[in-house]
């Protein structure tokens, strides 16, 4: 009888892939035994394998290459590694090997820049760096400062109007610019427009009445990102197609315009049964972007991607032990791991995002159906679907003396940020200023700052740019 997990996972999936095989019941992930990394460091434990973000980054350029070489495109075409998807300074320098240039989502951001430039992995005569994000002061200063200190090729992505101002006021040096397109959202979203980015017919006036009455500032960049990222619907297309009409609109009144960028999402594997077709939406994106620029006369423009998950979030795991079960009623058994899915895997509870969940060892054991629970108090702390099951099926333990482990994997983008590793934050938004408020015997107000804003200085310690 074919009861074992192995068998399930055969006769699901087209099994083993590249990434994943088994051997004498034990899994490899990218050639590597998971069980001699387990017994070495033991769990729970995260994992990133270098070697796949160079590989990602290699893959994506060639990709771009044919699609353009194809399509006789003859725009150039650069990979920007947006640096909020990890920002750990072992995740940038593995990524800057492969010639690509960075995206920021905020000010702290270029002060990790800044790291990279001292530690030499970044050199400010070629780097392109594209900001983006909503602004505060702090950023635009950031911004400024780097200008003017000869950083030709920062691009700033004006994400609101106002910021165009704020710019202009501190940097005289010329000075290439963007704008994010707020794009519509999926019609069953919470609401119609993204909140990032200035709305379609609001940039053409803008351009015409703001920016080109600042000769020093190009007008170089129309940016567009939509949440859903790349996927081959009607949507996107139909968002894409905007874009592109808009870029050729405003091309005829700004000669200077000369390039696109489509931000991230590029997706990556969350299940075992997908398989993206990356080759034809890639050749698809380059194909309609010619076509419509070629329908308004107008020369295709330079192509950006800011791809985040794609670029590291599959050289991420998370390994955690089946610490014991729980049988809470006759259906509902309960696997509980050594860890929490809300703390070290947090898009699984805020977005519902599911993995690629795989035991480590024992694939020659019968499987059962399960829930996986985690150590914190808190009920939604649990994991019972995958992308493609509306259950969980594991090997059989049935006490806490078999050693079951599990691997949930293509983590590595996220949820260090989200989950706050160490003291970061997402996009390296700081913690704010606490203060404290106390009343003395007399009812009189007592305040006192309990801790400062956080500083960039500790967010990048944290992540590995300072000892
Ligand atoms: C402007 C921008 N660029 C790039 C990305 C990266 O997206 P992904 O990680 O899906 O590639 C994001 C994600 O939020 C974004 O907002």
């Amino acid at each position: 009888m074919k009861n074992k997990y192995i068998d399930l996972v055969e006769q699901t999936f087209d099994f083993p892939q590249d990434e994943f095989r088994v051997e004498e019941g034990n899994l490899f992930f990218n050639d590597i035994d998971m069980m001699d990394i387990i017994e070495k460091y033991g769990t729970p434990l995260k994992i990133t394998y270098l070697p796949k973000i160079s590989s990602q980054i290699q893959r994506a350029k060639r990709m771009f290459k044919v699609a353009m070489a194809k399509a006789d495109y003859r725009g150039d075409f650069h990979y920007c590694y947006c640096t909020k998807s990890s920002q750990f300074a072992f995740v940038l320098h593995e990524a800057l090997k492969n010639d690509i240039h960075l995206e920021t989502s905020s000010a702290y951001d270029l002060d990790l820049i800044l790291a990279l430039a001292k530690d030499g992995s970044v050199k400010k005569e070629d780097a392109i760096v594209v900001c983006n994000g909503f602004k505060r002061p702090r950023y635009i200063q950031n911004i400024a400062a780097m200008r003017n200190d000869g950083w030709e090729h920062i691009v700033p992505v004006l994400d609101n109007k106002n910021e165009f101002e704020d710019l202009a006021e501190l940097i005289t040096e010329d000075t290439d610019l963007g704008i994010r397109i707020a794009s519509e959202e999926e019609p069953n979203f919470d609401f119609y427009t993204s909140r990032l980015g200035i709305r379609y017919s609001d940039i053409m006036h803008f351009y015409k009445n703001n920016i080109a009455k600042r000769p020093n500032f190009h007008m170089k960049m129309l940016h567009f990102f939509i949440n859903t990222g790349i996927r081959d619907t009607s949507y996107y297309w139909n968002e894409l197609s905007k874009c592109v009409n808009l870029y050729c609109d405003l091309k005829a009144v700004c000669p200077e315009l000369d390039s696109l960028n489509i931000g991230g999402g590029l997706p990556i594997k969350t299940s075992l049964a997908q398989d993206f077709d990356y080759e034809y939406m890639v050749e698809e994106i380059i194909n309609q972007i010619k076509i419509i620029c070629n329908s308004h006369g107008v020369e295709e423009p330079h192509i950006y991607t800011e791809f985040g998950s794609f670029t590291v979030g599959e050289a991420g795991a998370t390994i955690f032990k089946i610490l014991d079960i729980k049988q809470q009623n006759d259906r509902e058994r309960w696997y509980m791991i050594d860890n929490s899915f809300m703390t070290s895997m947090p898009d699984t509870w805020g977005l519902n995002q599911r993995f690629i969940l795989l035991p480590i060892n024992k694939w020659n054991d019968e499987y059962q159906r399960v829930f996986l629970g985690g150590l914190t108090c808190d009920s939604q702390d649990f994991y019972n679907a995958e992308f493609h099951a509306n259950a969980i099926f594991l090997p059989t333990i049935r006490n806490r003396r078999e050693s079951l482990y599990i691997g949930f994997f293509h983590t590595g983008a996220y949820q260090e940020a989200i989950s706050g590793f160490g003291g970061i934050k997402h996009c390296l938004q700081p913690s704010p200023k606490h203060i404290l408020i106390n009343r003395d015997e007399d009812g009189k107000l007592i305040t006192s700052v309990f801790s400062e804003e956080q500083s960039s200085e500790s967010m990048l310690k944290i992540l590995g740019y300072y000892k």
